[in-house]
């Protein structure tokens, strides 16, 4: 099978890691990928928002698969294109997509769905805004209707603030303010059979104990001991599959990848939001735990046929994954640094741990940053503790000048909080 994965963040190149393990897959290509995937597949220049170009490409490489990575252009309609040239795609169309792209829609498919989330109000007008944020009061949540790339929520306690984000909006959701623990948890689906993966939790906020600005995600860990066992069946149950019903129902399928952010609240377990696509670094972590082999169940999710798929098979081990970002990050970050002990990690803390590049690229024979999000460290072990300690002791062989990184990931977690 040759399989076209498009996007260029340490989640494709976790993606395309295990696509390369997998003895199906002939043939590996990734468009425009970065430093570290180029050592596990073809690399090509394209612009992934284009359909066209993507298709062309996908066409000139004869590929049996595309996989969007990112929503970007999952929303941009690339899946759709994909489809309509006959080539089997993983990722939503531009319809179903809209469950990520926008959060007023989400709302409105979750109130048909009777999948539980926060109340909520959309608002167009300043009237409308400080109604809405009378009536739920502190903490505020407020979220930008559009895709903003993690940055158009605010969580805050200043009215004030809650209401200058919410003017800037244009049109906002305003709700309620959900507390207790977040989980993410993953599906693959073909618009019809949902199959659940493992839940992870990922750390937003750039600098331990979690203060500091959002950012992207700065490291995740799988599997979560402190979660109740039956939480994926509950959420496939109650949040996944009805989900995936409603949209089929509507008349615009979802098929690809389902993620749920999950708040597990006193009073249950309710939906923060759904993206459309993999999570990053959440997948760093849940491929690292994955033994089936990949593309056999994307190309069923993309041909629907998920239902005949054997189940999912995993490991036993524990994952973790450690942001190494930029200085300045998640502010406009400094881009340009060599980045060295890459070849230390490779010789000495493989294959229990090993590098996912994020924005890197080769320059001559040095790998130098290109991004806020530069790796992904991530190591397996038979527990958290071990996964932790093959993280960092790779970590800590990477030099790169100004980076930052959390000393903190999974880290109550290995200690059983
Ligand atoms: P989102 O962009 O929807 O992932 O939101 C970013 C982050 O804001 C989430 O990961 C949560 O930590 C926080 N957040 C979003 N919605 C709520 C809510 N209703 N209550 C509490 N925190 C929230
Ligand atoms: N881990 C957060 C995200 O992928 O949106």
């Amino acid at each position: 099978m040759k399989v076209l994965v498009i996007g260029s963040g340490a989640r494709e190149h976790a993606l395309c890691r295990s696509l390369s393990l997998d003895p199906a897959v002939t043939a590996l290509h990734c468009a425009p990928g970065n430093a570290g995937i180029a050592e596990v597949a073809e690399l090509h220049q394209v612009d992934a928002l284009d359909g066209a170009a993507v298709t062309g490409l996908a066409r000139a490489l004869a590929a049996d698969l595309v996989v969007v990575g990112p929503e970007a252009p999952l929303v941009a309609g690339v899946a759709d294109a994909v489809r309509e040239a006959g080539i089997p795609c993983f990722g939503p169309s531009r319809e179903a997509a809209r469950l990520e792209g926008s959060k007023a829609f989400a709302k409105d498919v979750m109130a048909g769905a009777g999948v539980p989330t926060a109340r909520s109000y959309v608002c167009t007008t300043d009237e409308e805004i400080d109604e809405a944020l009378d009536a739920f009061g502190a903490p505020y949540v407020v979220k930008d209707d559009g895709l903003a790339a993690g940055k158009g929520v605010v969580v805050t306690g200043d009215v004030e603030e809650a209401r200058a984000h919410a003017r800037a909006c244009g049109r906002v959701v305003i709700e309620e303010f959900l507390d207790g623990p977040e989980v993410s948890l993953f599906a693959v689906t073909d618009g019809e059979t949902v199959v659940p993966l493992r839940p992870a939790q990922d750390f937003k906020r750039a600098l331990d104990g979690d203060e500091g600005p959002n950012t992207g995600g700065m490291g995740a860990y799988s599997p979560l001991p402190w979660a109740d066992p039956k939480l994926v069946d509950e959420v496939l149950e109650t949040v996944l599959q009805p989900t995936v019903d409603e949209l089929r129902r509507r008349g615009t399928p979802f098929s690809g990848l389902l993620y749920a952010g999950l708040a597990i609240t006193s009073r249950g377990v309710r939906v923060i939001e759904f993206n459309a696509r993999f999570g990053d670094p959440e997948t760093q972590v849940v491929l690292a735990r994955l033994k089936t082999p990949l593309a056999g169940a994307l190309l069923a999710a993309a041909n629907g046929t998920l239902a005949d798929l054997p189940p999912l098979r995993w490991s036993d081990d524990a994952a973790v994954t450690v942001v190494v970002a930029s200085h300045n990050y998640p502010g406009t970050p400094r881009t340009g640094d060599p980045v060295e002990g890459l070849d230390e990690v490779a010789d000495r803390d493989a294959p229990h741990a090993y590098v996912l590049h994020a924005g890197t690229r080769r320059e001559g024979d040095a790998v130098v940053s290109a991004g806020g999000r530069v790796l992904s460290v991530t190591a397996t072990g038979s527990d958290l503790a071990e996964a932790r300690e093959r993280a960092y002791a790779a970590v800590a062989r990477i030099r790169l000048d100004g980076s930052q990184h959390r000393t903190d990931i999974a880290e109550k977690a290995a200690r059983g909080l």
